[in-house]
């Protein structure tokens, strides 16, 4: 039905993200190529460009996951569900995207409240289908009772709340993205999910995350926080924490594939298993970052009363991503999948679209930005670090300046450690050598570049 919030149909101009067409409403301004942060909202319908990278990571991790069978058998279908998918970009890049000898096992689900957006997605999809046509019935067979929605080419859309959405099926692949905080929707994610699944959660409550609004924090998560160079990572494991324990009180246990401060959000990936005993561990991975006097920290299960205002928690203190599927996320792979080839590209233009060669460049830079760092720092990320913000090493190491990161990583590497830059908006890197070691290193290096 019409609302009157809509646009009439065939209004809007056309943009491009990853390899799919995406219609953007005419009050909406055209991207920059660089967003940052996030975009003013334009009404029901808006696309928020500052999102695109973290739409582009979720394809290339349901590709992985399809590729590499690391969620179902290989030939197992996958049942993904977009629970609050606004205007739909998420699964129509899933399904334009993902490589096409993989989409007859992709069981595509999308839910939002909103029905302008859902129309909206229903139109986009129509104009500027995927190449390739999936139908696969509707799956009556995985609900109690059949849900209200429809199936628009391989896409089966509903309108629900998305709790209700959530505990209907059996999922496999759920994705929560809502404006602000996620933890509404946890409780029904978790115990929605399939025996062996994937979660993906977005959360912008950044203020509520790192600490920085203190009373949001404690309410909403649990936790305290200290707002220093540490508050991303903190805000990072503070959300992986309330998942792994909202996980445990449903029996399930998680391990997380990847987990990013990225900007005005964070967004974790994690594997979710049912297991009682998994759960039962959670502590040994639940605990506290204690600040030290020489600048750094390190992760305690239990603060001591004189450590409790050096420290922020509780948190997930365990690695943080997954090294084999994280590692596989390189710029080469994230062209290949998401950037359109010269045919596709041709078509889009006959679609209607206006792109210009500097547009293609520009694109494929964002493409490539929204991996950067990722496989570098892959294993050291999946395994005990310890996390530097670059602007703090002069103090901590008693020098005038920073070195240049590359050189201390060169001079790291010579010794024998691991030490990879962590993609944040600031410079951070993580390491596995002694704060010793980086002191010393730090050292010298600033010493011979001011002789
Ligand atoms: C941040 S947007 C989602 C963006 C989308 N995932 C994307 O990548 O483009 C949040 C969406 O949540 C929807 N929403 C909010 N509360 C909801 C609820 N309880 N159930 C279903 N949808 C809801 C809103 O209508 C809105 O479209």
């Amino acid at each position: 039905m019409a609302d009157d919030r809509s646009e009439p149909s065939g209004t809007g101009h056309l943009w491009m993200e990853g390899k799919t067409l995406v219609k953007l409403r005419s009050d909406q301004e055209r991207p920059t190529h660089m967003p940052r942060g996030p975009a003013k909202r334009t009404g029901p319908g808006f696309l928020n460009p500052a999102m695109a990278p973290a739409r582009t990571r979720s394809v290339l991790l349901l590709a992985d996951a399809l590729e590499n069978d690391w969620l179902v058998k290989a030939e197992h279908d996958v049942r993904a569900l977009d629970a609050l998918c606004a205007t739909g970009v998420r699964v129509r890049r899933w399904r334009t995207e993902i490589m096409a000898e993989h989409q007859h096992r992709l069981r595509i689900t999308a839910n939002d409240l909103d029905s302008v957006a859902l129309e909206q997605l229903k139109e986009a999809h129509e104009r500027h289908p995927p190449a390739i046509a999936v139908g696969h019935a509707i799956e009556d067979d995985r609900y109690e009772r059949v849900p209200k929605g429809e199936m628009h080419n391989g896409l089966f859309i509903m309108q629900n709340d998305a709790r209700i959405a959530l505990m209907e099926a059996a999922y496999q692949w759920v994705d929560i993205d809502p404006f602000g905080s996620p933890v509404n929707f946890l409780d029904a994610a978790i115990q929605g999910l399939s025996r062996k699944a994937f979660l993906e959660v977005t959360a912008t409550d950044t203020a509520a995350l790192t600490g920085s609004s203190a009373s949001s924090q404690q309410r909403r998560y649990g936790a305290k926080g200290i707002v220093d160079s540490y508050a991303h990572d903190d805000a990072v494991r503070v959300l992986l924490g309330l998942i792994a324990t909202t996980a445990a009180r449903h029996d399930r246990c998680v391990e997380p594939v990847l987990a990013l401060f990225d900007g005005h959000h964070v967004r974790v990936s994690v594997k979710v298993r049912r297991s009682r005993d998994g759960a039962s561990n959670v502590l040994d991975d639940m605990g506290w970052r204690v600040r030290a006097d020489n600048g750094t920290y390190r992760f305690v299960h239990h603060p001591s009363p004189d450590e409790v205002e050096r420290a922020s928690g509780p948190m997930w203190i365990g690695a943080l991503w997954n090294r084999e599927i994280a590692g596989r996320m390189t710029e080469e792979r994230v062209v290949a999948v998401c950037s359109p080839s010269e045919n596709e590209l041709k078509a889009h233009r006959e679609a209607g679209l206006v792109w210009t060669e500097d547009d293609q460049e520009y694109a494929q830079r964002e493409l490539r930005r929204s991996v950067r760092y990722i496989a570098e720092a892959a294993d050291l990320m999946s395994r005990e670090h310890t996390l530097y913000h670059m602007d703090d090493l002069p103090n901590m190491a008693g020098v005038g300046q920073a070195p240049k990161m590359e050189a201390l990583f060169t001079a790291l590497h010579e010794a024998g450690f691991s030490a990879a830059r962590v993609p944040d908006i600031d410079p951070f890197f993580v390491t596995d050598a002694s704060f010793e070691e980086v002191m010393e290193t730090t050292r010298t290096l600033v010493a011979a570049a001011t002789e």
